[in-house]
């Protein structure tokens, strides 16, 4: 019989307190603070808030890792995570725990199809979500997060332009819905959001007649449909937090749950369904990619400085360009963005 081998073998009598005790103290010797995403494993999640570090969506991230003294970021999350770090601070070294961790959308939306695709509407305005490559984000004049896309966009409806939008579709609808926009969407879905499953979520919803419906929306239309509330990660938080509700059906990544118990333990959380009564298959919902992000592998990182985020010169020049724009936006108009839920301090978590 084949031995499995793990990649990351324990010490002998190794245990997770004295994994984690590592961990820190790696943290406080270079020096490095840990930015993650709501996705990832609560283990990281808790130990960037206990080391100064943070946790928060793709917005804040983005935010906290440009604005935080350290010289070494540690982005747990996604690649395209890591990279907006290092596009917004070029001097920072920038580190995974796991560089092979990527996103169906990134995958979805390849530089050379969309140049060509921009190329042939040179009258539209380019709008990316975050959930890009930087080559992809070099050729937008936008850049957008789930937290602030409908803001954004309802802005440059206003100024009479057009927008060629990249690349989740859902989201794209669900904006072209809300704003009224002149939009051409790009053709590709999270493989997570895509998941949930409208009609399946009317039957929960009528054993669960006073739960509240939470969506993010990369979530199909018949799902985005039924919600009581559409938003970002950090939306759906204060959502359970501040809304009067003691039952809430989500339809999120799982990753999610471990910080909306902490703030708000005494609410039942319930997963919007997956799939069909009869299926014999579910989706986890849970980002397999956000999934490879682990102790060990945040060990490895930073013991080895191994994972470092290197882009090309140029490519980040022009990639800036688009994350400013939303980032002067979103502090211009800081309505427009959701804010955190109450007790609980910006990228850094509960106060
Ligand atoms: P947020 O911007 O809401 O954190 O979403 C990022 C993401 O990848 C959701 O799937
Ligand atoms: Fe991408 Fe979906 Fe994973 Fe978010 S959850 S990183 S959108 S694949």
């Amino acid at each position: 019989m084949n031995a499995v081998v793990s990649l990351f073998p324990k010490a002998q009598g190794d245990t997770l307190p004295a994994q984690r005790e590592r961990v820190r103290e790696l943290l406080r010797r270079r020096g490095a603070v840990l930015v993650a995403h709501y996705y990832v494993d609560g283990e990281l999640q808790d130990l960037a808030l206990q080391t100064g570090g943070c946790v928060a969506d793709s917005l804040e991230m983005a935010r906290f890792g440009r604005d935080h003294p350290a010289r070494l970021l540690v982005v747990a999350g996604v690649r395209f995570m890591g990279e907006t770090a290092k596009i917004l601070s070029p001097d920072k070294r920038v580190l995974m725990p796991e560089l092979e961790a990527t996103c169906s959308l990134d995958l979805g939306c390849p530089v050379g199809p969309f140049s060509k695709l921009c190329d042939e509407h040179p009258d539209r305005t380019v709008v990316v979500y975050a959930n890009t490559s930087a080559a992809v984000k070099a050729r937008a004049d936008w850049m957008v997060t789930s937290s602030c896309a409908l803001a954004i966009v309802s802005h440059l409806k206003e100024r009479g332009e057009k927008v060629l939008w990249a690349p989740d579709r859902h989201l794209g609808h669900y904006i072209q819905e809300q704003t009224g926009a002149d939009m051409l969407l790009w053709d590709a879905t999270c493989i997570v959001h895509d998941e949930f499953k409208s009609v399946e979520l009317e039957s929960l919803r009528r054993e669960h007649p006073r739960a509240k419906v939470l969506v993010h929306p990369e979530s199909p239309a018949g799902v985005i449909r039924q919600a009581d509330r559409v938003g970002s990660t950090t939306a759906l938080l204060r959502a359970v937090v501040d809304m009067d509700a003691d039952e809430f059906i989500v339809a999120t990544d799982a990753g999610l749950f471990h910080r909306m118990r902490q703030l708000a333990p005494g609410k039942t959380l319930i997963e919007a369904p997956t799939a069909g009564a009869s299926a014999t298959c579910k989706s986890c919902a849970h980002c397999p990619w956000m999934a490879m992000n682990g102790l060990a592998q945040l060990e490895r990182c930073l013991r080895d400085d191994v994972g470092a985020i290197e882009l090309d010169e140029g490519v980040i020049v022009r990639a800036r360009t688009c994350i400013d724009r939303m980032l002067d936006f979103t502090a211009r108009h800081p309505s427009a963005v959701a804010p955190a839920p109450s007790g609980f301090v910006p990228g850094l978590g509960a106060a």
